[in-house]
């Protein structure tokens, strides 16, 4: 029989590379601008990796140990972790298993969750369902993307907008079943998966890119349909979250929202009539940053104290696949 119980939230953590690329420094090597740039995504500059080895590993481990600091634990407390990337240096073995062992969590389950922009939020959805079913005690979720290792630096729709980044949280199962995911959602739209896709073989490139000079492994985007798309999904999910467990805009903390476009967010904003101060807006400094940007905002929020005790947030991310995902949270 499965005991009732809730999940805390006992520790964020988050890590980004040191190196910046500003909208500048792109448009000594592309036809683009900073104006044209912060327009039209609102990004001033992003983290990318530059080169470094094994940047998904890095920074996840980076992430997860900032995790496991604040929750007072070590990795060998930890039964389980899920990594939500699309950018792994390998499909095989998963990243999670190589930063399960870097943080000493060996033999801890580990395993990868490929949702692209919506990886974190998956993640945490996953962790919290399997704390509750009682199949682990303590589990580490990571969002963690580095795209700038697979952006074709040539295609100035995709490398303009992403950056690298992680965020990890550490999940622990407690008696109070008030806390943890109150409600959440998982969707998908396999039918539409070529608007974001990273080709590994020619033969999979639909027919609508055939003509286009494709590398292969690199991120290709069809901006506009992804933008109409997450635009209306967007509003969507956050109404549902809303109306789904009774809450008010007043009743949360913060709408936690995957960074995919500054003008996205704005829209949201204005059709929810969401406060300015409940939405953090960060893609200024990061870019787009896939599966580490809902955790990043996260962290920056826990550690601000903007997350208190006592209150929920709500969460929401989409993306490639297509996929979108939310998570109202009671902290
Ligand atoms: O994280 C989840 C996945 N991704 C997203 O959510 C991204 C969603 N999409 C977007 O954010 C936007 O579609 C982009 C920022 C990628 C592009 O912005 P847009 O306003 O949709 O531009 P567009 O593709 O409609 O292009 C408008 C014009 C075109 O020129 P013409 O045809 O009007 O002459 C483009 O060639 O802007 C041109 N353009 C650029 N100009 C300067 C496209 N990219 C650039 C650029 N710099 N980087």
């Amino acid at each position: 029989m499965i005991q009732p119980c809730g999940v805390r939230l006992a520790g964020t953590g988050s890590a980004v590379p040191d190196t910046t690329l500003t909208n500048n420094d792109l448009a000594r090597i592309l036809d683009t601008s900073d104006d044209w740039i912060a327009q039209r995504t609102g990004i001033r500059e992003r983290r990318v990796s530059a080169g470094a080895p094994d940047p998904v590993f890095n920074l996840s481990c980076l992430a997860g140990q900032r995790a496991l600091d604040m929750a007072g634990v070590k990795g060998s407390d930890i039964d389980l972790v899920i990594l939500g990337t699309v950018s792994g240096e390998m499909l095989c073995p998963s990243t999670a298993c190589r930063v399960a062992a870097a943080l000493g969590a060996t033999p801890a389950g580990a395993f990868d969750i490929a949702a692209a922009c919506s990886g974190f939020v998956y993640s945490v959805n996953v962790a919290d369902s399997i704390i509750r079913a009682g199949r682990a005690k303590r589990v580490l979720a990571i969002g963690c993307d580095a795209i700038s290792s697979v952006v074709d630096y040539t295609d100035r729709t995709v490398s303009i907008l992403f950056g690298d980044a992680a965020g990890a949280v550490v999940l622990e199962r407690c008696d109070d079943p008030a806390k943890g995911c109150r409600y959440q959602t998982m969707s998908a739209d396999g039918a539409n998966w070529q608007h974001l896709y990273m080709p590994y073989r020619p033969d999979i490139v639909p027919e609508c890119d055939r003509a286009n000079p494709i590398r292969l492994g690199n991120l290709r985007m069809n901006g506009r349909e992804v933008y109409k798309f997450a635009v209306n999904r967007f509003r969507e999910v956050i109404e549902d979250a809303f109306q789904k467990t009774g809450l008010s805009v007043d009743d949360v903390s913060q709408v936690i929202c995957h960074q995919s476009n500054a003008r996205i967010i704005e829209s949201a904003i204005e059709k929810l009539n969401l406060p300015r101060e409940k939405v953090l807006v960060n893609i200024d400094r990061y870019g787009n940053t896939s599966a580490g940007s809902v955790g990043l905002c996260l962290d920056e929020l826990n550690r601000a104290g903007k997350t208190p005790d006592g209150q929920p947030f709500i969460m929401v991310a989409f993306g490639g696949g297509l996929t979108w995902a939310s998570c109202v949270w009671d902290k």
